[in-house]
C-alpha cells in the first residue's frame, strides 16, 4: 500500500475501500443518527430486529475514512446480539476489531456506538413490549 496510506492500517482501509453493510433497510426497527459537533461528520445506523436479536444492519455516513470504518466494522460486530448486548456495545470494539485507529481518529469509533445506541433506543421506543420480551428473566 502507499504512503499516502500510512496514518491507518490495511484493515481500517479495507473496510473504508469496501464498506459493509452500507445504505438504507426497508422497513427497519430502529434507525439512529447522530453527529459529530468536532468535526461535522453524520452517521445513521438502521437495524432490523428478528427474536430480540439484531438480524439486520446498514449504515449511511457522511464523513471521514475512519467514520465509514468504524460503521461498517460495527455493523458486522452487532448482526446476531441481542438488544441488551448491542447496547453495552462500545466503541472500542471496533477500534480493537479495525486493529486500532490513529488517536485523533478515536471519536469516529464512538460515533459509531452512538449511532448503533439511538437506533436502539429507536427501537424500544417504537417496540416497547418487544424490547421488554428481551430482557433477561430474574433467577
Ligand atoms: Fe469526525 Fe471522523 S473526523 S467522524
Amino acid at each position: 500500500m502507499s504512503d499516502t496510506y500510512t496514518l491507518y492500517n490495511s484493515t481500517v482501509m479495507e473496510h473504508f475501500m469496501n464498506p459493509r453493510n452500507m445504505g438504507d433497510l426497508k422497513d427497519a426497527d430502529g434507525v439512529g443518527e447522530v453527529g459529530a459537533a468536532a468535526c461535522g461528520d453524520i452517521m445513521k445506523i438502521s437495524l432490523k430486529i428478528e427474536d430480540g436479536r439484531i438480524a439486520d444492519a446498514r449504515f449511511k455516513t457522511f464523513g471521514c475514512g475512519s467514520a465509514i470504518a468504524s460503521s461498517s466494522m460495527a455493523t458486522e460486530l452487532i448482526k446476531g446480539r441481542t438488544i441488551d448486548e448491542a447496547m453495552n456495545f462500545s466503541n472500542q470494539e471496533v477500534v480493537d476489531a479495525l486493529g486500532g485507529l490513529p488517536p485523533v481518529k478515536i471519536h469516529c469509533s464512538v460515533l459509531a456506538e452512538e449511532a448503533l445506541k439511538a437506533a436502539l433506543e429507536d427501537y424500544v421506543k417504537r417496540h416497547p413490549e418487544k424490547a421488554q420480551k428481551s430482557a433477561p428473566v430474574a433467577a
